[in-house]
């Protein structure tokens, strides 16, 4: 049966005009293109403004003796700003399962490199002084997460850092007046559910690092407002977000859509139908957090 009782799992015929990356076994439900991209760069910029410009919370001193890290780096634009702001000799590592979005071009001290976040190499063991990891809830399955922060244990030098940042899933259940949004999260939980994706992470995200061996874990949490009545920066969000979900839509009308939508027009009413209510009804909003923890010195 599925979630609201509705009986067809038929894919959903529709022109497929986003690029996916195809990888074996792979569950993420985001496309890789172009305009990808820009959302990334966009949300970067939205999670620094929320965050007072800072990208790095936790407590770590670079040096050029230390490497850094990062997990799923998309375009890179965490790191290239990193790189910015920090001495040209320490080297940096970014890697991501599959190199569409690599910056053309970056700092020589950055090496983009295809590698997966829950087998990174074996010589890489005690390796980093910082490890950085964002935004990989539309692609980790819940069995991989403990997984994947084993790996980042071990490539993180003794005294090293790990820091993660991920959004609040949107909360099941009723959203009063808001008929599209209470249909939507519906429809994006069960897609998430149907793959297996730890939707709401952000909840098990410390007790994991503790299970991995982490100590000294923190977490700050910032809210990112959605939509017009949250000016400038809610406008920017509302793209950002409705841009997340019409990633989602070639994953959700290939599943057929789970008894939500019946048609791509009927996905795209309902988008239609979200971005309005973000607009038009003040109060959406999705929380952003930050955790960092320490690998033990011994
Ligand atoms: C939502 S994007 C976030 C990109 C970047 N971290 C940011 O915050 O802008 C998630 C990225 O994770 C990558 N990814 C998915 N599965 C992965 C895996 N198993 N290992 C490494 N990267 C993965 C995707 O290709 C994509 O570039």
């Amino acid at each position: 049966m599925l979630a609201n009782g509705g009986s067809t799992s038929l894919p959903i015929v529709h022109a497929v005009s986003r690029e996916y990356e195809a990888f074996p076994g792979s569950r993420y439900a985001l496309p890789a293109d172009d305009e990808e991209l820009q959302r990334l760069i966009l949300q970067h910029n939205v999670l620094k403004g929320v965050f007072e410009n800072k990208i790095l919370l936790a407590p770590v001193q670079l040096d050029a003796n230390g490497a850094v890290l990062e997990i799923g780096t998309g375009p890179g634009r965490w790191i290239l700003d990193l790189a910015d702001s920090v001495d040209s000799s320490i080297p940096m590592v970014a890697v991501d399962i599959q190199s569409r979005m690599f910056p053309a071009s970056a700092p020589t001290n950055i090496d983009f490199r295809v590698e997966s976040a829950t087998h990174l190499p074996s010589e890489w063991t005690n390796k980093f002084s910082l490890v950085h990891q964002r935004l990989l809830m539309a692609a980790l399955q819940i069995a991989d997460w403990p997984v994947c922060l084993r790996e980042i244990h071990r490539v993180l030098r003794p005294g090293g850092w790990v820091q993660l940042g991920e959004f609040t899933g949107w909360p099941a259940g009723k959203y009063p007046g808001k008929p599209c949004m209470e249909k939507l999260v519906a429809m994006y939980r069960a897609m998430g559910d149907a793959r297996g994706l730890y939707t709401d992470c952000t909840q098990g995200i410390g007790k994991m690092l503790a299970e991995a061996g982490f100590v000294e874990i923190q977490s700050e949490a910032r809210m990112t407002l959605v939509g017009k009545w949250a000016g400038e920066a809610g406008v920017a969000n509302r793209i950002n977000q409705i841009g997340v979900l019409r990633g989602m839509k070639t994953p959700i009308l290939k599943a057929g859509g789970f008894g939500y939508v019946g048609s791509e027009e009927e996905f795209d009413r309902l988008l239609e139908g979200v971005e309005k209510e973000w607009d038009e009804i003040p109060g959406a909003q999705k929380e952003f957090v930050i955790f960092w923890a320490r690998k033990p010195q011994v």
